[in-house]
């Protein structure tokens, strides 16, 4: 193959391979667009990835070495050979990546760079597709010109409107196999029309192709005269692109670390997320609300006299002004709202439901908050879309939900910015990501309910009480001893003339709490109501003592983070099950082993014993008069009272 034959690939690689430089330098100017294909095992996606990928005339790294070899190899049939063989290598590369959630390619044209997220249409689509489309400024929509529109199809039309890409595109594909019928096309459009207005989808671009044979994907194609728009490439080369968009939006920037290499420079680093800035500008540092003016714009390159969204950047200040980590930087006249209760549409990825009242690590911008969903509103049926009663979200499920975070945060609705209004659910014990969400608006009574400042407060309460407040909060098994050992122990502080209050699961169950059982969710919320109670009791400078089986080491872990440090004992009430089970004192392990009783904690329920308790009692070995004693015994050594 010479040097001056068209072909794209030999000439790709033969710049590289010669100047390597001006290689570089002929992609870095360019723009770069990022878009998803959605579509199910045998729409064709792969065909059409690679058909992109060879047809652009850019195919990178493995797949460049593969098919470089090949073509030099078969001659002129190269093409349709290497064809098949790169898409072969595409799926099962897709296929093996099991593990591999999105497969990110890329690839560039004369105009424009390319990253295409391409995700695998298993089970886990919903995950895949939130992942990759989360960045994404456009999404390719395939289907299949013999099936129509499928349910798989609304699925991914409505993630893709939910995540907020406006550019859409409709690939009706295989057109080759239905005879490149104008008519049938237009079926499958005015189908989808009427779907894409249910979702409140504002506009899509159909365009009819054959991924296979390469039909309007590059070029426009003799085969359908009767389509007169772009192919699909000279679609994906004039689409606009996110950052340009958000340049006309007022500026916006989450500080992600502060530079301070010397006492003289105090920088503020981050990716501008919205707008522009100048130096000189008034700004707005948020939550603080302090306000000062940009004294400059630094970069690697020097200093800026302007910069835009999509830029990583310092800020210097005129004023020496609090800014951290988290912080977001905003324009004065125009700032973004602070709040600490929102409604959002809630995306969860884990295979353990959500519960309500557990707290998660919610990431946004920069920063990681505490939040907890409060309110499950309703469950979306993607496929019909109707809005369903539900409690929880399992895995895939797509609902609205109240969240509450600890404190409060600078955010935008996501409809306006992906930035600081799109968020992720991170849970506390494992780490991993469980929840993708989209902020709506913040809740009125966050901005209406203040915090309102006491002139006797818990200081005052506990110095006429001479004790310190404190938590003693046991845990254990039902059956464990937990009630027994608290009584004692109340019954000894009480002599030493303290003031003790002690709160009873059986008892609390039967007022506060009588409306809850024992699923998981329940129970996560009879501790988040038992933990806030008790911290009020702690105001009233009371030492209160609790005896919960509180199964789970998150909700715990929350009663702890409620109270200062060392206000909160936890008592591991050691009894093993069989114990337990052997003592049955109210006759419910038998119930719940003969199946009378459902989601017995032990049986068919969780414990998860403290890995921090402040002291272990074990009641096989000690009785609980020594057990409630060694305890009191801790109380006083901590020297607490
Ligand atoms: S917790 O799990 O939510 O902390 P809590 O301590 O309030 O439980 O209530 C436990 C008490 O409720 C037990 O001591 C037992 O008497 C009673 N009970 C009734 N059903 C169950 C059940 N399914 N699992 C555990 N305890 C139950």
């Amino acid at each position: 193959m010479s040097k001056d034959m068209k072909d794209p690939v030999y000439v790709t690689d033969q710049l590289i391979a010669d100047d390597i430089d001006a290689y570089l330098l002929k992609h870095q100017h360019k723009t770069m667009l990022r878009f998803i294909t959605c579509g199910s095992v045998d729409d064709g996606k792969s065909t059409l990835i690679g058909r992109l990928l060879y047809d652009s005339k850019m195919i990178f790294e493995d797949q460049l070495a593969s098919l470089e070899n090949d073509s030099k190899n078969v001659g002129t049939q190269g093409q349709d050979i290497d064809f098949a063989l790169l898409v072969d290598g595409l799926a099962a590369e897709r296929e093996q990546g099991i593990t591999i959630d999105v497969a990110y390619r890329f690839f560039a044209t004369d105009k424009r760079k390319f990253i295409v997220a391409d995700t695998p249409g298993h089970e886990q689509y919903t995950r895949n597709m939130v992942t990759g489309a989360s960045t994404a400024d456009l999404a390719v929509i395939l289907i299949d010109a013999r099936q129509g529109v499928l349910t798989q199809t609304r699925r991914h039309s409505y993630l893709v409107n939910l995540l907020g890409i406006k550019n859409v595109v409709l690939a009706v594909n295989k057109m080759d196999l239905v005879d490149y019928s104008a008519e049938r096309f237009y079926e499958i459009v005015s189908d989808y029309s009427h779907f894409a207005k249910q979702i409140g989808m504002d506009s899509f671009l159909p365009i009819p192709i054959s991924g296979l044979k390469g039909d309007n994907i590059v070029s426009h194609s003799e085969n359908m005269p009767w389509y007169q728009g772009p192919s699909l490439l000279a679609h994906l080369e004039e689409a606009p692109i996110s950052d340009t968009a958000m340049q006309d939006h007022p500026f916006r920037m989450a500080v992600q670390w502060v530079n301070r290499p010397n006492l003289d420079f105090r920088g503020f680093a981050g990716q501008i997320g919205a707008g522009t800035v100048r130096p000189g500008d008034a700004i707005r540092v948020l939550p603080s609300g302090k306000t000062t003016r940009v004294k400059s714009i630094v970069t690697f390159d020097g200093n800026l006299d302007q910069a835009v969204a999509g830029q990583s950047i310092t800020l210097t200040f005129e004023d020496e002004i609090d800014c951290s980590r988290g912080d977001v930087i905003v324009q004065s006249d125009q700032p973004c709202e602070v709040a600490d209760q929102f409604e959002s549409t809630l995306v969860w990825m884990a295979e353990e439901a959500m519960l309500p009242g557990r707290p998660y690590i919610l990431k946004i911008g920069t920063q990681s908050v505490t939040a907890t969903v409060t309110e499950p509103k309703y469950e979306v049926n993607v496929n019909t879309m109707e809005h369903m009663a539900s409690k929880t979200l399992g895995l895939n499920a797509i609902g609205v939900v109240n969240i509450s975070t600890d404190r409060a945060i600078p955010f935008e609705a996501y409809a306006e910015n992906s930035d600081l209004g799109g968020f992720i659910l991170i849970d506390r014990m494992t780490n991993a990501t469980v929840a993708a969400g989209m902020i709506h608006f913040a809740l009125r009574r966050s901005q209406n309910i203040h915090w309102q400042a006491v002139d006797v407060d818990r200081d005052a309460h506990a110095s006429l009480k001479n004790q310190k407040p404190a938590v003693v909060w046991f845990t254990g098994l039902s059956g464990s001893g937990k009630s027994t050992i608290a009584n004692i122990v109340e019954k000894k502080l009480h002599a030493l003339g303290k003031h003790t209050f002690l709160l009873d699961g059986d008892n609390v169950r039967h007022g506060l709490n009588r409306d809850l059982g024992f699923t998981d969710a329940d129970r996560v919320e009879n501790i988040r109501r038992v933990g806030e109670v008790a911290r009020l009791m702690t105001d009233a400078g009371l030492i209160v003592l609790t005896a919960f089986i509180s199964p789970f080491r998150s909700e715990r872990r929350m009663v702890r983070d409620l109270m200062a440090e060392g206000e909160f004992i936890e008592i591991y009430v050691d009894t093993p099950l069989e114990v337990a089970e052997q003592r049955d004192v109210k006759g419910l392990y038998k119930k719940a082993r003969s199946g009378q009783l459902k989601n017995f904690t032990g049986i068919d329920s969780p414990y998860e014993a403290p890995e921090t308790a402040e002291l272990i009692v074990n009641t096989v070995e000690l009785s609980a008069e020594d057990a409630a004693e060694k305890v009191v015994q801790y109380l006083l050594n901590s020297s607490r009272n």
